[in-house]
């Protein structure tokens, strides 16, 4: 099989930890660094998380750390969501390997240009080290094949009334990725919001049995501690969509779109405001992700953990 070079760039974060979980187990994806990110909690945080996550997969690959705060504006941070840690919940494992010196757009760019082949970036937080790299490697475009990120919302926001966290953190920086012309799948609240594990998904997955099951079944637990009040029918597991559009669209529902980013608004700065009926005859710039077939996404993750061996905790 021809495996899929990917790039993983976060900010965990509860969800994005299950979707490197996901990735991480997947055969056809070839993880080839993580880069970090400051958004659910600051970038010292999501980077320790990060080394965290690695070592709990065993996943063995480099990581560095990215920007600390948006292009422009100051870091908005989630503990209310994620906690104090951003990742609290289950006990984790200590990082095993250290972050390499280079900073997260040098490790990317590096990467970029000594792959064989054009490299899929995976942002599951704000975009400010995808928008940065586009800002000072305009010449590695060409090495990237396709941006799949969770992000944004064409019908709603969950930090504002109009904007998703992600896209709030760093508008400027969302605003530099959707006017770059790259491919982009975009996995918006629409859709994430859909992608609920309910309670009764959270015991499956943890009669699964192994550590990597237990682990990620604690932190389902500890989501949706967050979103059971706010209504929720279960934990909306928002990034780890993005890696499900890549291993199994099939379970996707899509529309082509011309999405632009509010930068100005006193009530919708940070929203996506996506073109739906084509009125201003632009050429779409993005798959916006609309639906999911919850059930077969439920699968995916019980597959996913049960692939993890029963060894020791990492
Ligand atoms: O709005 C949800 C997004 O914000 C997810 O990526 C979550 O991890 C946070 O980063
Ligand atoms: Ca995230």
């Amino acid at each position: 099989m021809k495996k899929i070079p990917v790039i993983l760039d976060g900010d965990p974060g509860h969800d994005d930890a299950i979707a490197w979980v996901l990735a991480n187990s997947r055969p056809e994806l070839d993880i080839l660094a993580i880069t970090t990110i400051g958004g659910n909690q600051t970038l010292a945080k999501t980077t320790y998380n990060a080394g965290r996550i690695m070592s709990l997969i065993g996943l063995d690959v480099p990581y560095a750390a990215g920007r600390s705060k948006p292009l422009f504006c100051d870091l908005i941070v989630a503990p209310s969501v994620h906690g104090v840690t951003g990742l609290d919940g289950p006990e984790l494992p200590e990082p095993e390997r250290v972050i390499v010196e280079e900073e997260a757009v040098e490790l990317i760019a590096r990467l970029l240009e000594t792959s064989n082949e054009p490299v899929v970036l995976v942002p599951t937080g704000p975009l400010t080290n995808i928008a940065s790299l586009l800002l000072l490697r305009h010449d590695l475009k060409e090495k990237i094949k396709h941006i799949y990120m969770m992000g944004g919302g064409i019908t709603k926001g969950n930090w504002t009334a109009a904007a998703e966290f992600n896209i709030l953190v760093d508008p400027e920086a969302a605003d530099i990725v959707f006017r770059s012309g790259l491919p982009i799948t975009m996995a918006g609240l629409d859709v994430t919001e859909e992608a609920l594990v309910y309670p009764e998904d959270i015991e499956r997955i943890k009669s699964v049995g192994n550590d990597v099951a237990r682990v990620v079944a604690g932190w389902l637990e500890f989501f949706y501690q967050f979103h059971q009040p706010l209504g929720y029918r279960g934990a909306p597991v928002h990034d780890a969509v993005a890696i499900a559009a890549i291993v199994r669209p099939d379970i996707l529902m899509t529309r082509e779109m011309y999405v632009e980013i509010e930068l100005c608004g006193d009530f919708t700065r940070g929203a996506t405001v996506g073109d739906y009926y084509g009125l201003l005859g632009q050429k779409p710039n993005a798959t916006c992700i609309m639906d999911i077939d919850r059930v077969a996404f439920i699968e995916l993750l019980i597959d996913s953990v049960a692939s993890y061996g029963k060894g020791e905790l990492r």
